[in-house]
């Protein structure tokens, strides 16, 4: 497994195992998070080489980025890659594409990241008005300028990539993927080789099922599911496990090490609430899945999903 990707048409170059730090001051979106535990995850993550961390101002309003800014002040800036995201305008609950919002959202998250470049800036949503190049084309004066270093894209229909990669300006798209939900495999998937973009999967662990800390006991925790799907979910999960019992990992290690060799994938970024989820996902960028093991896990969740 090569170690380091490149991001699209860059010179942005990562680990393939990130930090996702929704749970890093989002108090807006989760319950019960304490500002310090958000300051120990992120520490972690770089003390322990997982210097790629994606945020994004609605992780509690700015305030996942200022935790971000104020650990990333005791670390060499060249060895991170800072990824943050912007659209929502909390002024009005609008979501908003327009050049001028985008240049604004940018210079305020450099001011709460403390830093003077952002790696990759991603629109985090479409707004329903501005065209989608027109957006792109406003980030790509900012790449110009040196404010940020790649082009990304999160939440848009595949249309809506086409449309905001018009100009082959868009380096990074972010969206939904997991073992569980696995849509963008037949159209995405093909259109972002085709075109040379990187891909980077939000919600890899299924915010948790995935890590298989679940048993079929908890299936009224995830009413997403009906009890005979959640069950499937479990009965697969159990696959993992034995293919984990042979790696001396867990099933979180050997889901995300399937991500990392997978393909489709340029960098994973699961979530943390806790320094020790940390370190224990670390662990994967060890694990080297056989071809065989790779296509077992494939098909275990083929139509799981
Ligand atoms: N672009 C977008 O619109 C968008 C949307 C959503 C997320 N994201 C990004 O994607 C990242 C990943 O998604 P996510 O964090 O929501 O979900 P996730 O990565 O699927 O799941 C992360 C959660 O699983 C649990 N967990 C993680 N490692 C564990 C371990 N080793 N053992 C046991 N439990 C563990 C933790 O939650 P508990 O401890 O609470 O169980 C953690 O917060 C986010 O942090 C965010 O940066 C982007």
């Amino acid at each position: 497994m090569t170690d380091l990707v490149k991001i699209g048409n860059t010179d942005v170059v990562s680990k393939k195992l990130g930090l996702g730090t929704n749970k890093v001051g989002g108090h807006n979106i989760f319950t019960g998070l304490k500002d310090e535990d958000g300051y120990a995850v992120v520490k972690e993550s770089i003390e322990s080489g997982i210097t790629t961390l994606d945020t994004a101002y609605m992780y509690g309003l700015g305030r996942s980025e200022e935790i971000i800014g104020d650990v990333i002040q005791d670390y060499d800036r060249s060895k991170l890659v800072i990824a943050t995201k912007a659209a929502q305008d909390s002024s009005n609950n609008k979501v908003d594409n327009s050049p001028e919002f985008l240049k604004k959202s940018v210079d305020e998250a450099l001011k709460r990241l403390k830093t003077d470049y952002i790696d990759i800036f991603y629109i985090h949503f479409p707004d329903e008005k501005t065209p989608k190049d027109q957006a792109v084309r406003a980030l790509n004066e900012l790449k110009k300028s040196g404010k940020i270093r790649a082009i990304g894209v999160s939440n848009f229909s595949l249309d809506q990539i086409k449309e905001a990669n018009k100009d082959g300006l868009v380096d990074i798209v972010e969206d939904n993927y997991s073992l569980l939900h696995r849509d963008a495999e037949k159209e995405l998937f093909p259109y972002l080789k085709e075109n040379k973009i990187s891909f980077v999967p939000y919600f890899p662990l299924a915010s948790g099922l995935l890590t298989g800390k679940y048993r079929f006991s908890d299936s009224d925790k995830f009413s997403q599911y009906s009890r005979e799907k959640f069950g499937d979910i479990i009965t697969s999960l159990e696959i993992v496990e034995k293919i984990a019992d042979r790696y001396e990992a867990t099933v979180a290690q050997v889901i995300l090490a399937w991500y990392m060799q997978n393909p489709n994938i340029s960098i994973v970024i699961p979530g943390a609430r806790k320094p020790e989820q940390v370190d224990q996902n670390v662990k994967s960028l060890d694990i080297k899945l056989s071809d065989k093991d790779y296509r077992t896990i494939d098909e275990a969740f083929m139509d799981v999903e």
